[in-house]
């Protein structure tokens, strides 16, 4: 069976990241519909995609207004707009693929939760690292038991100085408010796969961090409020706006152009958020953070994310009673260390990219076909790791107060449970 879906915002990750799947799979996926309001990227989706006329729209409430035609929606709006577009898919019965945060709002994330499971709809959050080579092959190698039992998770984030400059000091998830805390936004998949591979629930966290340097007060003397205003630094700044768009960052461009040429960027970016100075922006999201977890069976963790290092990657190190994991998922290999023998296996995997979206999206397009009622990265699932997040925040901007899960969760489904489930559109 082919699945029709309805593709809600078709951006970065929608048109470019996930729809592709339905070219490369067309007995799987066929787009139906698409709803977004930028002129260029709804045309040239339509185009691309074949969609019929009457199915192309400038905004999600008009398509979801209208009678199921379709099987799924796709939701690959921003962080504060997938709320509304999730609750009017569920309650028109459609199979729900969301983009994450699931939302920034913990009381939102658990009424998802709640109206997932009375509509009887997939609703399937893209943490997809769990689907890669590297993320599902520690997972089968601790399910296995070959470490023995978890004892203890170390993951560090290393963001990148020049990634965080893009998305989180001039970009688009730069601010607490218009968008989520660095924690949610970013490293809800961590703290997912944390959860995932320790296989317990988090019982108590702290956590400490902050903006340590992207702030005026930071700014070399001179710079100026853009790259591009005769700034005498830029010879020397390593936050220098072309220098990443016109080279390794290139394919960031974009967000800001459909022509990734240096001509065009050269011209594009400085009228784009993307050309401002890094210590002049609106951004509030911390630059660094830890947060230390304990799970129900008093094993331990501890998650760090830094904004400065020189790559992006993850580092893992997973403690057990019989062995041990150390993996860079940069590098793509993790090794597992064997107590018993004193031996060692490494392991190399084979990922060239699109490896673990294909898997989600195939996964997703066959529950939609054999419906099962649960998916590896169902809300339920998801939810744990995004409370994980709200409370690792509540912690940090409370002097690293310890939170404890549960009674943390239990606050939030008081609140849900007396006001009950709505939608505002
Ligand atoms: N799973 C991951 O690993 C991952 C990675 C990056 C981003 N994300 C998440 O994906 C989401 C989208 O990110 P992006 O980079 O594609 O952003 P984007 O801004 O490129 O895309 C969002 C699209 O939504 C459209 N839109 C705005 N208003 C709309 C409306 N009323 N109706 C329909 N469409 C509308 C915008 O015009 C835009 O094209 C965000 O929530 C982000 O946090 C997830």
């Amino acid at each position: 069976m082919t699945i029709k879906a309805i593709l809600i915002g078709a951006g970065v990750r929608g048109a470019n990241v996930y729809a592709p799947y339905a070219r490369n799979h067309p007995d799987q996926l066929k787009f139906a519909a698409v709803a977004e309001p930028d002129p260029i990227r709804r045309s040239s989706f339509a185009e691309d995609y074949d969609i019929p006329k009457e199915h192309v729209y400038e905004d999600w409430r008009e398509v979801l207004r209208k009678p199921r035609f379709a099987d799924a929606v796709w939701i690959c709006t921003q962080d504060r707009m997938h709320y509304e577009v999730a609750m009017l898919a569920l309650q028109q019965g459609y199979h729900v693929l969301l983009e994450k945060p699931i939302s920034p709002s913990p009381y939102e994330c658990l009424q998802l939760e709640e109206a997932a499971r009375r509509s009887n709809r997939l609703l399937t959050i893209c943490h997809v690292l769990r689907y890669t080579p590297f993320w599902s092959g520690i997972h089968e190698v601790v399910a296995n038991g070959d470490i023995g039992k978890v004892v203890d998770i170390q993951l560090r984030e290393n963001i990148g100085y020049a990634h965080m400059a893009h998305s989180y000091v001039r970009g688009n998830w730069n601010n607490s408010v218009s968008a989520s805390p660095l924690i949610l936004a970013k490293s809800c998949h961590d703290l997912d796969l944390i959860s995932w591979l320790m296989g317990d629930k988090c019982t108590r966290l702290t956590s400490f961090g902050s903006l340590f340097h992207f702030t005026k007060e930071q700014a070399p003397e001179g710079a100026t409020e853009r790259c591009s205003d005769g700034c005498p630094h830029v010879k020397t700044c390593c936050y220098v706006d072309q220098r990443y768009y016109m080279g390794e960052g290139r394919r960031h461009a974009q967000h800001f152009s459909e022509d990734l040429s240096d001509q065009t960027i050269r011209k594009q970016l400085p009228n784009t958020p993307y050309g401002r100075c890094v210590y002049h922006c609106d951004n509030d999201v911390v630059d660094h953070q830890n947060v230390n977890l304990q799970f129900g069976n008093g094993a331990t963790a501890s998650f760090s994310l830094s904004a400065f290092t020189h790559d992006s990657s993850r580092m893992v190190q997973i403690s057990g009673t019989r062995g041990e994991i150390r993996g860079n998922m940069a590098k793509q290999t993790f090794t597992v260390y064997s107590f018993a023998d004193g031996g060692s296996t490494e392991v190399q995997v084979e990922d060239r990219g699109r490896e673990g979206t294909d898997r989600m999206l195939r996964e997703f397009c066959n529950q939609v076909e054999f419906f099962t009622g649960s998916s590896l990265t169902s809300v339920s699932a998801s939810l744990q790791s995004h409370m994980m997040a709200f409370a690792a925040e509540e912690s940090r901007l409370n002097a690293g107060q310890c939170m404890e899960l549960g009674q943390f969760i239990d606050r939030y489904r008081a609140v849900v449970k007396k006001h009950g489930l709505y939608c505002t559109v």
